[in-house]
């Protein structure tokens, strides 16, 4: 994994080659490169930076040789559990997995009802569709695009079992009524932390507060693995013990199954990944935090990006970064991260003309998400119509995802920030 030759780690000579859709593999679509090219994300500059560190970590596993379930796994999911503040984590295969058998774990299954918001990513549904369990979509609150709690009182029925919440874009749900709701009709609550690594609801970290909480190190994620990869966090240690034979085949011990299980781990190389780059999960949310502060600044700061709505920080999430450096491999102190922006998601006139502009201009955006659960396909069985969930029908319409990752300079959110401006205004 040696550098090729002695040009610069980063900028990289090429870029656009790994970028990645929040969950599906994307290639942005390529325009004449007559302005300058933002990819909406790319792992590559990340390695560089800490290019030793990972290789090391790498070459350690390939050392010892051994790549399932070893002192890699334990040593990360004790280092994830201690980050968090957390009793036990738990290393699986995927996020999907991660919500999938946390909730098998606590008994849920066929006739059950799972309230959850339509507005996320479809794993959220999927992982509440393969316990057997019916989900049950919960409209959002138009300005986090967490669950809306008023909604979810209404949604609940004498078969609902469970809620996942979902910490959306890094911005943490509101658990306190979501956690006393579920007390009051006897319901377990598993946190869909997915894109919230290291966002705190009230000085705690998200995917601690519930029953169990459910974490993905896809690649993209604000701590990302090189493949694969998800965790449950629970400070129930029997509930721990059982996701522990769940993740492989139900073994109570090798070739012995106590219970019927799946194969689902985290491997000791996406393990050893994840522990190298752990340390640098608090500063790298910082500088997305300065990078979204600059967003918002250039794109509230004039009556031409009156049209332009930016991402708000509710009361339980809107502590200040104190970082407010430009380098955030050494200066950005680790802080307090309410809301981690995974991703920063405005909200635009005409989005797909708007989109489509940007793309000339070379500037790749996102959309998280376009079409929501309840409207897809795939669970038109589950009877939802156009109209069902107002605002999550909404959002999905005028929401745009703007390139945001560490290693972005700030004078690219810039540039950015004042392309959408023009943008806009020239609608
Ligand atoms: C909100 C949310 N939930 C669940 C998942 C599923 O994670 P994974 O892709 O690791 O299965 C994702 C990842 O895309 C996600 O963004």
């Amino acid at each position: 994994m040696e550098a090729a030759n002695n040009a610069p780690l980063w900028p990289p000579a090429s870029q656009g080659d790994e970028e990645r859709d929040d969950g599906v593999p994307e290639q942005t679509p390529r325009t004449k490169r007559v302005n300058r090219e933002i990819p909406f994300f790319l792992t590559k500059p990340q390695y560089l930076t800490i290019k030793d560190e990972l290789d090391a970590a790498v070459q350690r596993v390939l050392d010892t040789s051994f790549f399932v379930l070893g002192t890699e796994l334990t040593a990360f999911e004790a280092a994830w559990a201690d980050y968090l503040g957390v009793a036990r984590a738990v290393g699986v295969g995927s996020g999907t997995e991660a919500i999938h058998l946390a909730l098998r774990a606590l008994d849920i299954g066929p006739g059950d009802e799972v309230l959850t918001v339509s507005h996320t990513a479809v794993a959220t549904t999927v992982a509440i569709s393969s316990t057997g369990a019916t989900p049950v979509f919960v409209d959002i609150d138009p300005h986090t695009y967490t669950m809306d709690c008023t909604e979810l009182e209404r949604r609940i029925t004498p078969r609902s079992k469970a809620i996942v919440p979902v910490h959306l874009y890094g911005h943490p749900a509101d658990m306190d009524p979501i956690l006393s709701l579920a007390e009051r009709h006897g319901l377990v609550v598993v946190e869909d932390a997915a894109q919230a690594h290291g966002a705190e609801y009230r000085g705690r970290r998200c995917g601690t507060l519930g029953a169990a909480g459910a974490f993905s190190f896809y690649p993209t994620k604000n701590l990302g693995a090189y493949g694969d990869g998800g965790a449950v966090v629970t400070n129930d240690t029997a509930l721990a013990e059982r996701l522990v034979l769940l993740r492989n085949y139900g073994w109570s011990e090798r070739y012995y199954s106590a219970i019927k299980g799946y194969n689902s781990r985290l491997d000791e190389l996406q393990a050893a990944i994840l522990g190298a780059k752990l340390p640098h999960l608090d500063s790298w949310n910082a500088r997305r935090r300065r990078l979204a502060a600059l967003y918002t600044a250039a794109l509230a700061d004039d009556a031409g990006a009156s049209a332009i709505q930016v991402p708000t920080e509710a009361a339980w999430a809107a502590e200040a970064s104190a970082c407010t450096t430009n380098d955030f491999t050494e200066s950005c102190k680790p802080v307090p991260a309410p809301h981690t922006y995974h991703l920063y998601v405005v909200r635009v006139p005409e989005r797909d003309r708007v989109q489509a502009r940007l793309r000339e201009r070379g500037i790749a955006t996102q959309v998280h998400y376009p079409v929501p659960v309840h409207l897809q396909e795939a669970y038109q069985d589950l009877g939802y119509t156009p109209g069902s969930l107002p605002h999550t029908e909404q959002a999905a319409a005028e929401i745009l995802s703007l390139p945001l990752y560490p290693e972005l300079t700030d004078d690219d959110v810039q540039y950015v920030a004042a392309a959408l401006r023009e943008t806009v205004a020239g609608l």
